[in-house]
């Protein structure tokens, strides 16, 4: 298994020594109190797996019609949780929150420009209710599938609580996506209806949102029958007569009552398009029950939610993380929490701290890469808010560097703040391994140990557990958990072959290597896919390749990743050009080009930072892309693999740049 970050300096294993104590006074009102607590959870849990389960799914979740059976695995891997029950996830979020939290706010609203919304419980449930019977009338009906590409203002939730209302599934698209890829996604998932909006702001510009979607339309999509535009920036746009409507204009005739539709466990929720080692992203598919279950049980160990907390999850709602700790969770749980629109910059690098002290912040959680990129900018910056009322700290996306951490610790928290470490991902749909903040100490750069319930382990290549202290091995989890994703839409053996194929169908391969320290601490080494980490998002080398040789001066691509201070990973092309190779390797224009024609084709983030042109890629004699020495090129290593195969050994000068 290879991976650049299991090469450690002993500088940083040092390190691992230090322990940072649950606060004393963090025990009082928590939901896992202390570590004793959290022993008697994990015994539960060992003892009676399903049973552990079934339990919390009975207290935490309202139900329709109760579940006969915690656990069928008659079909595995298509895990089944809490059949015959019946449920709806909006009425969980909203309805049950009327009776004690109907003026409670549940959602402060910040625009890039400054501009504040606070909306209440009462409010939201009427403007999801009023969305949903708008929906209803624009013909979607239980099953069919919406896709949502919209900029993150509360509109965003209202339509996915509304889809969630009417048994709709949901598949949200990133604003940031291209044209080209919301028009993959919309066609994978035959989806009939599309929200957008005019636009949005961020980074002080306005994010062409109907623009990107009409050109989506204009080269297939024909599934979609309308689109639901909310007008958030007000600037000229095109609306199609026959096929557009705006939001305000849905809702309108609507009545703000919309009775749920009650579902089984299992009715999918939403899908959620995500990178993997093709070409193509997978549809991943969230169910009802269990995965709101993960959502919320996560909310109360690992944030530990309270009535009076102002909770800020600082993603967009086109990740996993902005579906589990903006659209549901939160609200599952009657919590206020805050969304924010725009850049971390705008109008300065102080605006996440302004925020932090405006709307007296207590629960923060964010990726490494954004502290990476605050951190830069000083510790002057942050000194100037008043971030007293931050109580705990959150992390999650990418492995984040003990020096972040304790500039995160130290800067951000006032030593005062647990920090959570968060490892899941898009398909385990709720955390999995990070600390409860009462009840574990915790050491920066670790997202410490499995939660209750949640049975990981690392592996060697037999499937072997691996008990040697900090030995590397692949991160599996050896039991279904509720939240966990059922299948990928459309291509059921392609989840079956993906995520259980390495170990016979017995254990669920995470795609990460892990290792695990003297005190059972996990610590996450990096993907053993062909998967990118930029800036905490998941980016799949071939989909970047994919699109460079959509190019029509590109004859053949490698894409790897290459260490970056901010970023995490960087996205690193070799490119062999038809025709001549320019001069010295260097061709500026083309370059550029390039650059933005896979920004085109997929979206700014998976913009190549450097291109580099050579004759030919280095093959085995196979004929597969020696990625390897590609990374190590990248990273500027020395070459260690053996290159005698090469048939041309001149052309590793020219992928090193030197020629
Ligand atoms: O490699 C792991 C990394 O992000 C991957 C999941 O990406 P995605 O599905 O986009 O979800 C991101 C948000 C949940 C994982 O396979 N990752 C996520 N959290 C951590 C992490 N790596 C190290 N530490 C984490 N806390």
């Amino acid at each position: 298994m290879s991976n650049e970050r299991g090469n450690e300096s002993i500088d940083s294993i040092l390190k691992e020594a230090r322990l940072f104590n649950p606060p004393s006074d963090f025990s009082r009102g928590a939901r896992i109190p202390d570590a004793a607590a959290l022993e008697r959870l994990y015994e539960h849990a060992r003892a009676d797996h399903s049973g552990f389960w079934a339990e919390l799914a009975r207290n935490e979740l309202t139900w329709h019609t109760p579940f006969q059976t915690a656990l069928d695995a008659s079909q595995a891997p298509r895990y089944q949780w809490f059949k015959e029950g019946r449920l709806n996830v909006s009425y969980n979020c909203l309805d049950r929150q009327l009776e004690q939290r109907a003026d409670k706010t549940a959602i402060i609203f910040e625009g890039e420009q400054g501009d504040v919304r606070h909306i209440s419980y009462a409010e939201l449930h009427q403007d999801v209710g009023r969305f949903a019977n708008a929906l209803k009338a624009h013909g979607v009906h239980s099953g069919d599938r919406v896709v949502i590409y919209m900029p993150m203002i509360p509109e965003a939730v209202v339509a996915m609580q509304a889809c969630a209302r009417i048994a709709a599934i949901h598949s949200v698209v990133f604003g940031g996506f291209s044209a080209e890829s919301l028009k993959d996604r919309i066609e994978d998932a035959g989806a009939k209806l599309l929200i957008t909006a005019d636009g949005g702001h961020r980074g002080g510009k306005i994010v062409e949102l109907k623009a990107a979607a009409d050109k989506a339309l204009s080269h297939g999509c024909a599934s979609i029958e309308k689109v639901i535009v909310y007008q958030r920036t007000a600037h000229a746009i095109n609306m199609q007569t026959d096929r557009d409507v705006w939001w305000a204009d849905a809702i309108a005739p609507q009545s703000a009552q919309c009775e749920p539709e009650w579902v089984d466990s299992e009715h999918p929720l939403f899908l959620l398009y995500t990178s993997g080692s093709t070409g193509k992203p997978k549809g991943i598919q969230h169910s009802s029950a269990g995965y709101l279950l993960g959502a919320i049980v996560t909310m109360q160990w690992v944030f530990d939610i309270r009535d009076d907390d102002v909770f800020w999850c600082t993603a967009d709602v086109g990740w996993v993380t902005g579906h589990s700790y903006v659209a549901y969770g939160p609200l599952a749980c009657g919590a206020t929490m805050v969304i924010y629109e725009g850049a971390p910059t705008v109008p300065d690098t102080g605006r996440f701290w302004k925020l932090c002290q405006d709307h007296k912040i207590t629960i923060f959680y964010t990726a490494p890469t954004a502290i990476r990129a605050l951190m830069k900018c000083g510790d002057e910056i942050p000194a100037q808010y008043d971030l007293s009322n931050l109580r705990l700290l959150g992390t999650v996306g990418e492995p984040i560097n003990p020096e972040a951490w304790m500039w995160y610790h130290r800067i951000i928290g006032h030593e005062r703040c647990p920090i959570v470490d968060t490892w899941w991902q898009t398909e385990t749909g709720a955390h999995m391994i990070a600390p409860i903040p009462a009840a574990v100490a915790t050491k920066p750069g670790s997202c410490t140990r499995p939660l209750p319930g949640i049975v990981a382990d690392v592996v060697d290549e037999q499937g072997q557990s691996i008990t040697a202290p900090n030995k590397g091995g692949y991160l599996v989890i050896k039991q279904p958990w509720p939240s966990m994703l059922r299948t990928i839409w459309g291509d059921h053996e392609r989840y079956v072959k993906t995520y259980w194929g390495k170990f016979g169908g017995k254990y669920y391969l995470a795609g990460d290597s892990a290792r695990r320290d003297k005190d059972g601490y996990f610590w996450i080494m990096g993907r053993i896919d062909d998967v990118l980490n930029v800036s905490g998002h998941r980016l799949g080398t071939m989909e970047v390749e994919s699109a460079l040789v959509a190019h029509p001066r590109v004859a053949e691509a490698a894409v790897v990743g290459r260490p970056d201070d901010i970023k995490g990973e960087a996205v690193f092309a070799y490119v062999v050009l038809r025709g001549e190779r320019p001069p010295s390797g260097v061709d500026a224009v083309l370059t550029q080009e390039l650059r933005l024609w896979v920004a085109e084709q997929i979206g700014p983030i998976a913009k190549p930072d450097d291109i580099r042109y050579a004759d030919n890629l280095p093959k085995t004699r196979s004929g597969k892309i020696m990625r390897r020495l590609l990374r190590a090129i990248a990273a500027g290593q020395p070459i260690t693999q053996d290159t005698s195969t090469l048939e041309n050994e001149a052309i590793l000068l020219q992928l090193q740049g030197k020629v």
